[in-house]
């Protein structure tokens, strides 16, 4: 039995403490956001935030996250209500078959979180382990850019376009 808090809810979960992260969130807690793409960190798709770090929850076994704070995308917002970094995904139409998109928002949110005035090199840098084989790597990086003006704009209270010094 293990206890983890995922989402700002504590979950109690009876599995073997070195099942990998990524199973307890799909199998066990139906958090089906994050995907399995190879098991082996190398894709990405399977990133989750562990007290605000990025991670790859098919590497991390589930003991090793007790008493930690984990988010995943449904963390970010719900479909009434979603949040910048899922408004911005959607209205960039960043995604194609959306296979690596849960994991390429993580990644940006947890950049965004540590360095709200990241720039774009920064963006490019730190979503690099994160592989889209559908190829929408431009339109992410779009994506990422904007969700960051509305994290701006949404803490200063302006529209988008001012926080990003463009009005
Ligand atoms: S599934 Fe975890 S890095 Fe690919
Ligand atoms: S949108 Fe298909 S893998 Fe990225």
């Amino acid at each position: 039995m293990i206890n983890l808090n995922v989402n700002g809810i504590s979950h109690h979960v009876d599995v073997d403490p070195a099942t990998p992260l990524l199973y307890v969130l799909r199998n066990d807690l139906k958090l089906n956001g994050a995907k399995f793409g190879c098991g082996l960190g190398q894709c990405g798709a399977c990133t989750v935030m562990v007290d605000g770090k990025p991670v790859f929850s098919c590497l991390t076994p589930a003991m090793l996250v007790e008493g930690r704070e984990v988010k995943t995308v449904e963390g970010l917002g719900t479909i009434e209500n979603p949040g910048p970094m899922q408004k911005a995904f959607i209205e960039e139409q960043a995604a194609q078959c959306g296979y690596c998109i849960a994991g390429m928002m993580m990644r940006a949110q947890a950049l965004l979180e540590a360095k709200p005035d990241a720039g774009d090199a920064d963006i490019r840098q730190a979503l690099e382990p994160n592989l889209c084989r559908c190829g929408t790597h431009m339109r992410i990086l779009r994506a990422v850019s904007r969700a960051r003006d509305l994290m701006k704009s949404k803490s200063a209270g302006l529209a988008p376009a001012a926080a990003a010094g463009r009005a």
